[in-house]
């Protein structure tokens, strides 16, 4: 499964709760988040290092958790990794061949399938979160898939959760229309009034607080239900009202505090990780409206020809600022950015 949907909807949390159901269940749990810069293969290594010493304290006769290891180091083997000045401590002989051609199509498939029949020899199974798995490289998107895709037609016990922002319509080719057969693609996005309502109301209900109706409304047209921006709200109105109810009154008072603190933080930490360049496109964007945006409009807004755009689009991607929800088009990835960007740069052409 994977949970795909915008900044601060929430994906973490339930990958977090996805986590401890399966512990609870019985699952292994290997709980990874993808960065920007960071290979897949020294990423996912010690967490699996980790993994087979537990099976190998499990009950049960057989070779296969040794196998998994010696698989293991096979694949360090092709990766070549250094992890900082060491690399891995695995005291056990590379399985030569078995997972060290250097191709991660080929080499993570094959790791996967030995852990994974460790573990069902030892009448277990795993379960792999990995979280913000977008930064993932197509490669290395396409290794996991494929590395999924043979787990399940020897139907191992091994079970990939990952969250994200959306990766599908960036994938080509195989990897695509396996994933797209493999996964479910769960849509994480904003709470409907009702929800946001409770999600305020019930945890103030249970201190004896109460919320106005008007109250709850105004939240919710201001935040449009994402669960990052209620949580502010919520906190904001809390902290400032001086006995229940929270009335509209309080609401109103305290959006001024959460509009400041999100420009200062949510907002601001990702505009500063942008070049003048990727600031004057998204500001071009914003122009348009809240997005989707075609990038031939942006262009349009910009005075220049389509092609120029490329990098810094392709920029912005990379940095999880952006995606595609479609071919030629852009969006932002953080709720309500296109507001916060009119307020950041007031004067457009500057
Ligand atoms: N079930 C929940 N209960 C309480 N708060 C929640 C819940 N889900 C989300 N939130 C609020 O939303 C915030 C963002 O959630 P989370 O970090 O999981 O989002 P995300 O989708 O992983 O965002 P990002 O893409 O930035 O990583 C949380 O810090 C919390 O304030
Ligand atoms: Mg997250």
């Amino acid at each position: 499964m994977l949970l795909t949907g915008l900044r601060g909807v929430g994906k973490t949390v339930l990958l977090n709760e996805v986590e401890r159901l399966a512990e609870e269940v019985g699952y292994r749990t290997i709980a990874i988040e993808a960065h920007e810069d960071k290979p897949l293969g020294p990423l996912v290594a010690p967490h699996l290092k980790t993994v087979l010493y537990q099976l190998d304290r499990l009950e049960g006769v057989g070779n296969k958790v040794k196998r998994g290891l010696a698989v293991l180091r096979s694949f360090l083997g092709g990766l070549k990794v250094t992890m900082g000045e060491l690399t891995i401590g695995l005291d056990i002989s590379p399985e030569e061949g078995a997972a060290d051609s250097g191709d991660l199509e080929i080499d993570l498939p094959n790791l996967f399938c030995a852990v994974a029949e460790a573990a069902e020899e030892r009448k277990t199974a795993i379960a792999i979160l990995i979280d913000e798995i977008q930064y993932f490289n197509q490669m290395e998107l396409g290794a996991l898939i494929m590395a999924m895709h043979r787990l399940q037609q020897r139907q191992l016990p091994l079970v990939l959760l990952g969250a994200g922002l959306p990766i599908l319509p960036g994938l080509a080719g195989e990897s695509k229309s396996y994933a797209e057969r493999l996964f479910n693609f769960p849509e994480v996005g904003a709470l409907s009034e009702e929800d946001a309502a409770r999600a305020l109301r019930d945890p103030a209900l249970a201190a004896d607080v109460e919320f106005e109706r008007a109250a709850l409304q105004e939240v919710f047209r201001l935040t449009r239900g994402y669960p990052y921006f209620l949580q502010e709200w919520g906190y904001q109105g809390w902290n400032l009202a001086p006995s229940s109810p929270i009335t509209l009154q309080i609401v109103k008072q305290a959006t001024d505090v959460v509009m400041q603190r999100l420009d200062e933080n949510f907002f601001r930490v990702r505009f500063d990780r942008l070049t003048p360049g990727e600031k004057d496109f998204l500001r071009a964007a914003a122009e348009l409206g809240e997005g989707p945006y075609r990038t031939g409009d942006i262009a349009e807004i910009k005075g220049v020809k389509i092609t120029s755009l490329g990098p810094v689009r392709a920029k912005m991607i990379k940095k999880g600022m952006i995606y595609s929800p479609a071919h030629g088009e852009v969006a932002f990835t953080v709720p309500l950015f296109d507001q916060f960007m009119l307020r950041a740069i007031p004067d457009f052409p500057s």
